[in-house]
């Protein structure tokens, strides 16, 4: 399919978003809009496609990088217009082209496989993608004669009371023949309600001149939808979320509410894992085979081993091997990583640490910029305290110590292998292997001084 060219529109402020970042950034399941239009894009064989960029050009292309090539539309004149400053660009280009909107999220590349094909089928100068909606307001009317061809598209915002109620939208994705649409973009004028080159002017006058042109309603109508303000991402969200659900459940993957689980887009799930309610596994985490994640678990770009268990706990860019156990309320932040059969309970923190295989962290603990061996236990409440108001410092744990309760390692420090260390203790020095330290202050009791001072304030 060497001879399909692509424009995706992406130049427009998105005004109605009433939002600083550029209406193509903003995401959904968890990816910018516009990253979703370039995979369709790239899975029907066209991989470098021509973005048109205008507001935010620099934020898009920053964040599209190599995946398109650009052409800058300054001013944003409307759809034709940008169409009109994207064709230089292509001046060396035949046969096909796909041009987009960098809004529409929810198109994916099977239905664009389907529009290229009726295109040849057809052997229309232009097919559009249209769809019926139940509440097509907004959208572009697709307007036909009596016996069904394409006289062309009119804009909500000119259409009669009659063109009002079609309900066959223009999704703004076309397939054109990029000869065909070079001979007639110069033509488009803007007379319309909104004083805009519209885009949607050029099937008009291809029809006038007796190419034809086709329309390809969509059989799955929520690809239609275009994302203009905040309620439409939310329900373009809603769409990507259920789509994501139901793909994992069918390759495997227990949801038990998928109503309320979240998993985005470029997130993995091996089968026979179950997931709870209010689950969030975001961004290019990978969740293993048989885990049981949830309920409230948030993975982010995080990395699960199998049969591990993730339950009302944060992982954030941290890897856990398998066989692991995590949480409730614990916070695995960057650069955590867990080997196999690691257990990290109730409200522990770990940060920037290795902690080596079968190890246990039990509750209550704060674990950073550490080195924690094999087989080690750290009891309840035990601080490694790695920042002297300056910078980080280190803390090693090697293989099989045993760090007694309510203990505060004072880095940078080294606990040998199978050393022990008393509970309470607060260490500044080396521990050496085989050793036990104990750093607290000696217990004194005082015989019968608290009956004395019951007595000396007159109490019983
Ligand atoms: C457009 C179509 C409408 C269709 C709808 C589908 C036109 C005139 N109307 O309307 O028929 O039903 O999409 O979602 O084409 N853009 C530019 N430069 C501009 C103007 C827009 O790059 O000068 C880009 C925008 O960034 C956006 C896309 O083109 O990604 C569509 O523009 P938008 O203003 O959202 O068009 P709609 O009013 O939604
Ligand atoms: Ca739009």
């Amino acid at each position: 399919m060497n001879d399909i060219s692509a424009i995706i529109l992406a130049a427009g402020k998105g005004t109605r978003m009433k939002s600083e970042l550029p209406k193509v950034l903003h995401k959904a399941g968890g990816k910018p809009m516009i990253a979703h239009v370039l995979e369709a894009c790239r899975s029907c064989g066209v991989t470098r496609p021509l973005l048109v960029v205008g507001c935010g050009a620099e934020e898009v292309q920053a964040v599209c990088g190599e995946q398109a090539a650009y052409v800058e539309q300054p001013v944003q004149l409307g759809t034709g217009h940008a169409v009109m400053t994207a064709l230089p660009a292509l001046a060396r280009e035949r046969g096909k082209v796909l041009v987009l909107c960098g809004d529409t999220p929810l198109l994916t590349a099977a239905v664009l496989r389907e529009l290229l094909n009726y295109a040849r089928e057809t052997a229309s100068a232009c097919t559009l993608l249209s769809a019926f909606l139940p509440d097509p307001s907004g959208y572009g009317r697709v307007c036909r004669d009596a016996d069904g061809r394409v006289l062309g598209v009119v804009e909500e915002k000119d259409a009669t009371p009659q063109q009002k109620a079609l309900s066959e939208v223009n999704t703004g994705a076309y397939c054109f023949d990029i000869e065909a649409l070079r001979a007639v973009i110069g033509q488009l004028a803007p007379a319309n309600a909104q004083g805009e080159y519209y885009l949607t002017d050029a099937l008009a006058l291809l029809s006038a001149r007796g190419y034809a042109v086709n329309a390809l309603a969509a059989q799955d109508g929520t690809c239609a939808l275009g994302v203009n303000d905040l309620l439409q991402l939310s329900q373009a969200e809603t769409v990507l979320r259920r789509r994501k659900n139901e793909e994992l459940m069918l390759s495997g993957v227990t949801i038990t509410d998928p109503q309320n689980t979240y998993i985005d887009c470029e997130a993995e799930v091996g089968a026979g894992t179950i997931i709870e309610p209010g689950s969030y596994i975001r961004g290019k985490s990978v969740v293993g085979r048989h885990c049981r994640i949830g309920p409230d678990a948030e993975i982010c770009n995080s990395v699960v081993g199998d049969h591990t268990r993730v339950f009302r706990a944060v992982l954030a860019e941290a890897r856990a091997g398998e066989h692991c156990s995590i949480g409730p309320f614990a916070y695995l932040r960057p650069g955590a990583i867990l080997s196999d059969e690691v257990k990290i309970g109730d409200f522990v923190e770990v940060k920037k640490t290795s902690v080596g295989r079968g190890s246990k962290i039990p509750h209550l603990s704060y674990v950073g910029d550490s080195f924690v061996g094999e087989r080690v236990n750290i009891g309840c409440g035990c601080v490694t305290c790695n920042y002297d108001g300056h910078k980080k410092e280190l803390t090693v744990i090697e293989d099989g110590a045993f760090i007694g309760s309510n203990t505060n390692l004072i880095a940078p420090v080294t606990v040998g292998r199978e050393a022990f260390v008393a509970a309470g203790s607060t260490i500044t020095q080396n521990v050496p292997p085989d050793a036990l330290s104990v750093a607290r202050g000696r217990q004194r009791n005082v015989e019968g001084w608290a009956k004395t001072f019951r007595e000396k304030n007159g109490k019983k």
